[in-house]
């Protein structure tokens, strides 16, 4: 009973420390899809560039899987804020980060290897229209306060199409469309036969 207690006291420390430091440890409405940023209040640093990768087309429904990427600035630690602006897309947190609301945004102060902080993050696609995604990355210094920082945002327009049909192979891609050709052959030559075979039937 004695340990249980404990436990439990650990806990609510963390809880009220985690909340005591409310904005390196999180923060939604700043991904610049309302307008604000984490400029509102951070400043003094240089900006960093930030980006967001992963695929422009989704499937109806189906998952992808991104990365906002924050390089320079201050660069010692950081944070983000992610939104999109259909409601109908979900957001999923990855590591190092949570979901508040509908947004996803950094739990706790994350730090910058080489020179960069990447955030993944997964969105299931609606079924069908197209999904905006916002996105503000801080470059900070780590001095407890909201100076010496900087932040930047980005977007990334994911349009949900296709389906079960997979997409053309890319020409820029080089030897892609050559082997991306084959099978379509095989797949039409077998309903050829196919067809041929229920001709017969017939
Ligand atoms: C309303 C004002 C406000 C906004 C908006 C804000 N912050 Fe902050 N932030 C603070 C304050 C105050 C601190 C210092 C206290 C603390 O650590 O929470 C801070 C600290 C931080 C730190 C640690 C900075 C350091 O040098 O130690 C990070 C990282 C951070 N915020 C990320 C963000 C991100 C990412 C956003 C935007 C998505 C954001 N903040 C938006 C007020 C804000």
């Amino acid at each position: 009973m004695r340990a249980s207690l404990g436990t439990v006291g650990v806990i609510s420390a963390c809880l009220i420390s985690t909340s005591a430091l409310a904005n390196s440890s999180g923060i939604t409405g700043q991904s610049g899809k309302d307008g604000a940023t984490c400029n509102t209040c951070h400043s003094g640093g240089s900006a960093p560039t930030v980006e967001i990768s992963g695929p422009a087309t989704l499937a109806p429904s189906a998952t992808g899987q991104y990365t906002l990427i924050i390089k320079g600035g201050a660069a010692n630690v950081g944070g983000m804020n992610i939104a999109v602006d259909n409601a109908a897309a979900v957001l999923q947190a990855g590591e190092g980060s949570q979901k508040i609301g509908k947004e996803i945004t950094h739990n706790g102060l994350k730090s910058f290897t080489n020179g960069e902080l990447r955030f993944d993050f997964s969105l299931v696609a609606p079924a069908s229209g197209s999904v905006k995604i916002f996105g503000a990355g801080n470059s900070a210094n780590k001095n407890y306060d909201s100076s010496g920082d900087r932040s930047a945002t980005t977007t990334l327009n994911v349009t949900v199409s296709g389906g079960t049909t997979p997409t053309e192979p890319d020409d820029e891609k080089g030897g892609c469309s050559a082997t991306g050709g084959s099978p379509m052959l095989v797949f039409a030559l077998a309903a050829a036969t196919l067809t041929r075979l229920r001709r017969r039937q017939g």
